[in-house]
């Protein structure tokens, strides 16, 4: 007999308790936690045991390569790893407005030009607001392109069953509930439930599946980071909805490179693939201006340029302000007490802005040293030469470090056309001769690496 009983279960983290409280102790949230009703007829009877699996050796089971699809929208294809895996379950989080649907449009667009049957499940919209963002965006195949327009799982099982697409779109996963259910739609129980019985279905009827996720303003699926081990591919769709530029970053791939990024510019007929963005990122950089320092920086298999600003000014209140946008707001403030104790430049008491331009996000640590002299920069009101870039890790001692991918990195600011570059002394020494153009200025701490930008 199915019993329902209440539990308490977090949006966030999917923890589910007896009773409600405040602050979920598993991840930290606050006022996370929403009634549900557990159906005790969840919980499966003991298995039979079973006959047909065995272990069997490593070396008897062949390593098949995953079939793929490749959609055409290049940027995308290279993202997941060569294209959608068959059978393969991807899930697609971003902010709202940021372009998931126009992107997943452009994707079974391309699929469909290419004869393949796609379904496009929308949750949110009509199927004509669907049209006019598929009139927008063109593409030979967007008239191809089954639309189903409803928030109810079941029948999005029986158009499976109907029609058999190849490639499914389910935008957004928050809106579809199902029957079984009596939570509402967006709850971690739905979600869970809606995620995992079409993802079943996706591997037995050997369908692609792109499940859309929105996003909560903390950067984590709502709810359903319970989804994240559900599925074979996480991809987190980036930018600042101000600028053009909007990147597809692969956070978990079990078929491919996980890292792996997708560059796009948002234009008015859709997203264009952008495949050299560094041209794109630096060209409104101002010219012998102090605070802009050029990094060429890597992500997953590709390099690029940014262009990284600071702004130091003196502090007008009590403490002194911060503000990253882009980088890391925590690595900033070591950076500037590394800064102050160890080059002995008194920057402490000054406010630091500091930003990557093109609305871009990077975590990475070849960036400590563009920013470093990006700030003794702004500070000291002086310019690096306009064909100078920078790369390097800093240290808490002031060493600057080496970091991953230098060849990547050298081999593109040299196609940009730089001429200099200051980088980790370790990795030149590794390195031995520079590309023809390109001066190396290896550097072991942060006091001889402001000495070489600035000559002083
Ligand atoms: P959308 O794909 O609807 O975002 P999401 O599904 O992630 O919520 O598109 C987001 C924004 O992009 C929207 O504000 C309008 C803009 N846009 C363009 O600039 N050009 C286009 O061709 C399309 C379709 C949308
Ligand atoms: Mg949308």
């Amino acid at each position: 007999m199915a019993k329902a009983k209440t539990v308490y279960v977090c949006q966030q983290c999917g923890s589910v308790r007896s009773r409600w409280m405040g602050r979920c102790t598993d991840c930290g949230e606050w006022n996370t936690f929403v009634e549900e009703r557990a159906d005790s007829s969840e919980v499966s009877p003991a298995a039979p045991a079973s006959t047909r699996n065995r272990p069997v050796r490593l070396g008897d089971v062949c390593a098949e390569d995953a079939r793929r699809l490749p959609s055409g929208v290049a940027e995308f294809d290279r993202a997941v790893g060569g294209g959608l895996v068959v059978g393969g379950v991807v899930l697609l989080g971003g902010e709202p407005g940021i372009g998931k649907s126009t992107l997943t449009m452009q994707v079974l667009s391309g699929l469909a030009a290419q004869g393949r049957s796609v379904l496009y499940v929308t949750g949110e919209e009509s199927a004509s607001q669907v049209a006019m963002r598929a009139d927008r965006i063109g593409g030979e195949g967007a008239q191809e392109i089954a639309i189903l327009a409803t928030t109810q799982l079941e029948d999005v099982e029986t158009s499976w069953s109907e029609h058999r697409p190849e490639v499914v779109v389910i935008d957004s996963v928050q809106t579809l509930r199902s029957h079984d259910l009596s939570s509402t739609a967006g709850s971690v129980a739905q979600v869970r439930e809606v995620a995992a019985r079409l993802t079943e279905r996706a591997k037995v009827d050997s369908i692609s599946m792109v499940l859309i996720g929105h996003v909560t303003k903390e950067g984590s699926l709502a709810g359903p980071k319970v989804l994240e081990h559900l599925v074979d591919t996480v991809l987190s769709f980036e930018g600042d909805r101000t600028h053009a530029f909007r990147m597809v970053r692969a956070v978990k791939n079990r078929f491919g490179p996980a890292h792996e990024t997708g560059v796009f510019e948002m234009l008015s007929e859709g997203l264009r693939d952008v495949p050299d963005p560094s041209a794109m990122l630096l060209s409104e950089r101002p010219v012998d201006a102090s605070g802009s320092v050029v990094v060429p920086t890597t992500e997953g298999s590709r390099c690029f340029l940014v262009e990284v600003q600071a702004l130091v000014a003196p502090s007008r209140l009590g403490a002194s302000r911060r503000v990253a946008s882009g980088l890391d707001a925590s690595r900033m403030a070591i950076l500037l007490a590394v800064i102050e104790r160890k080059a002995e430049i008194q920057v402490l008491d000054q406010d630091v802005f500091a930003s990557l331009t093109g609305g871009i996000r990077l975590g990475e640590r070849g960036l400590d040293l563009g920013l470093a002299i990006a700030v003794v920069s702004s500070f000291r009101d002086r310019a690096l030469p306009p064909n100078w870039a920078v790369f390097g890790e800093v240290g808490l001692a002031g060493e600057v470090r080496a970091v991953a991918h230098p060849e990547r990195r050298i081999a593109e600011t040299a196609k940009l056309g730089f001429s200099n570059v200051i980088l980790p002394k370790a990795t030149a020494e590794r390195l031995g001769d520079a590309p023809p153009g390109l001066r190396l200025h290896p550097v072991a701490g942060l006091s001889e690496a402001f000495e070489t930008a600035f000559h002083s």
